[in-house]
């Protein structure tokens, strides 16, 4: 596992947010820490405040209070679209790819994000240019032999299965060199044999790549499985934070899955 355990502040600091919709406090004061190299798993009952939690660090919903930093710094003035270039990079639940395109170029989509600030800066000299075009095929090659799509790199993505459309998925993600990874329910639609191919996954992309990854997911197995911490939100509050074993054996925990309308 990547230690950096000399950095200043964890790579990604939760302080305090809440997120309230009309009469409903979605968020309710949460803070929690993410250093890097960890795997967080963020898991809640229905309505618990994790996708509410996932698209404030995605940017699309902005917390009424607290702050959210990365690397030491508020990401809260950042557009959604410009938080690839500072290593945040995200999968989508529905699978954001352009079906029409192939495997290869959804991923170099993600790739040209990483490069684009060469090509600015290059501007028209051409021999540069055609530099940034060769370390984004190297990016793209790179990926594409590393989650095993050589197969289908040049079909285009609609028809594809689904466990594969995921694995593009998260090519896609990795092109763009994050530091920090949030998965959205990545399990979704998956069967038992691709859910622990993910999981293998998860672990090898935290262990080769120091990829620190934030993961929102219902299923406990998976959970359990991959992360080095996690966080248990309910009714927009965190009841719970530790690891697996831990968390699993809280009896608050073990109450509001049960519901048993006492939280
Ligand atoms: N855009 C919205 N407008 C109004 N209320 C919302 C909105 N998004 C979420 N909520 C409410 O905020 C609370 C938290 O919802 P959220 O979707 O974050 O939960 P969740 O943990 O992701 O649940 P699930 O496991 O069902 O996906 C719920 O009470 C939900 O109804
Ligand atoms: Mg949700």
């Amino acid at each position: 596992m990547p230690q950096q355990e000399s950095a200043p502040f964890p790579l990604l600091a939760i302080r305090d947010i809440s997120v309230a919709f009309g009469g409903i406090r979605a968020l309710d004061g949460i803070s929690f820490d993410l250093e890097r190299g960890r795997i967080l798993g963020l898991i809640g009952p229905n309505g618990a405040g994790k996708t509410t939690l996932f698209n404030c660090l995605s940017r699309l919903y902005t917390p009424t209070s607290g702050d959210i930093l990365f690397e030491g710094k508020s990401i809260l003035k950042r557009a959604a679209s410009r938080m690839a270039e500072i290593g945040i990079g995200r999968t989508f639940q529905n699978l954001a790819s352009f079906s029409r395109l192939s495997v290869r170029d959804n991923i170099r989509v993600g790739a040209h994000c990483r490069a684009r600030t060469d090509m600015l800066s290059d501007g028209l000299r051409l021999p540069r240019m055609r530099r940034a075009e060769e370390r984004i095929n190297g990016i793209v090659d790179e990926l594409i032999a590393y989650l095993e799509l050589s197969s289908v790199a040049d079909l285009p993505m609609a028809g594809l299965p689904f466990g594969t459309l995921k694995r593009a998925e998260m090519a896609r993600a990795l092109a763009v060199g994050p530091k920090l990874l949030l998965l959205d329910e990545p399990a979704g639609g998956l069967n038992h044999d691709e859910i622990g191919e993910l999981g293998r996954l998860i672990r090898r992309m935290r262990d080769d790549r120091a990829v620190t990854v934030l993961l929102v997911e219902h299923h406990m197995n998976l959970v359990m499985g991959v992360s080095d911490k996690v966080v248990v939100l309910n009714f927009g509050r965190k009841i719970c934070e530790g690891d697996p074993a831990g968390v699993q054996s809280d009896v608050e925990v073990i109450r509001a899955y049960l519901g048993d309308g006492k939280s």
